[in-house]
């Protein structure tokens, strides 16, 4: 369907369990599919489902390939903030990836522009992301594209907004200082996906989600670029859904969903 497909679900536990199931679905179809992925809070418990579903056996990731979005500048993957450790802890470690197959930004590039572009070309090479999943900030960014990245960014490097950078406080010590700069997948970059999961809980995103979803195309709101996404779906909480003006619709749409899928078929 060519449409920012939205569905909404009671609770954060539930925007996870739908994330996995259609990561799942994907994967059935194809064993060796390309995972792009997210680090933060909204991710975690998709993580878990993941987790899980390899325990069940519902999935084998040995021929997963993953790709991450984004890693702090200055700091190495060892480092307990970093989003390479980030994913260890909460999703590698735990399942059965091969970790040939997983791709991150380094923290510490020797040239930035060449690890960036070296970046994006093995995700060319893996035949492109086949989903990637993000969560939103805030201020609507997705990935650490923040509000006026160009709606064409590739792979940069991009310093955090202050808010960003007071919201991920909370994954860092008391006393600690928060990374400020990023290197991310840029919008461009995301907009290759073939599908996208954005997912969001909570009314303190619900102005992101009303923004991105159906306000205007704007390098202001990174993540209203996705209304020009072949096959996005946005999965969110009814607290983070709560301001969205068609809410009924999306509702109806989702609940007729099987039908629609036989004449697709
Ligand atoms: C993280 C990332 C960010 C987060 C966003 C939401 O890799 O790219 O865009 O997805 O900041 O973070 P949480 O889920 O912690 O609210």
């Amino acid at each position: 369907m060519i449409s920012v497909d939205v569905i909404i679900k009671a609770d954060y536990d539930e925007v996870c369990r739908e994330a996995a199931r259609i990561i799942l679905e994907e994967w059935s179809r194809k064993p060796d599919l390309v995972l792009g992925l997210a680090t933060g809070s909204t991710s975690l418990g998709v993580y878990g489902r993941l987790i899980e579903a390899y325990q069940d056996k519902a999935i084998d990731y040995s021929r997963v390939r993953t790709f991450n979005l984004d890693e702090y500048l200055g700091l190495d993957e060892t480092h307990p903030h970093s989003y390479a450790h980030f994913m260890d802890q909460n999703l590698f470690a735990r399942i059965n990836i091969n970790r040939a197959n997983v791709h991150r930004l380094q923290g510490k590039p020797r040239d930035i522009e060449a690890h960036c572009a070296d970046y994006e070309a093995q995700i060319k090479q893996a035949g492109g992301i086949d989903v990637q999943l993000l969560g939103i900030g805030r201020n609507g960014h997705i990935g650490f594209n923040e509000p006026g990245s160009s709606l064409t960014s590739r792979t940069r490097a991009m310093t955090l907004t202050r808010e960003t950078v007071a919201d991920n406080a909370r994954f860092v010590s008391p006393g600690e200082s928060v990374p400020r700069f990023v290197l991310t997948m840029g919008i461009g970059t995301i907009m290759e996906a073939r599908l996208v999961l954005l997912l969001a809980y909570g009314s303190n995103k619900s102005d992101a989600i009303l923004r991105a979803v159906e306000g205007p195309v704007t390098a202001s709101m990174p993540g209203s670029a996705l209304q020009l996404h072949p096959r996005t779906t946005i999965i969110a909480d009814e607290d983070a859904a709560r301001l969205l003006s068609r809410k009924e619709y999306y509702r109806w749409a989702y609940e007729n969903r099987d039908q629609m899928t036989e004449f697709l078929e």
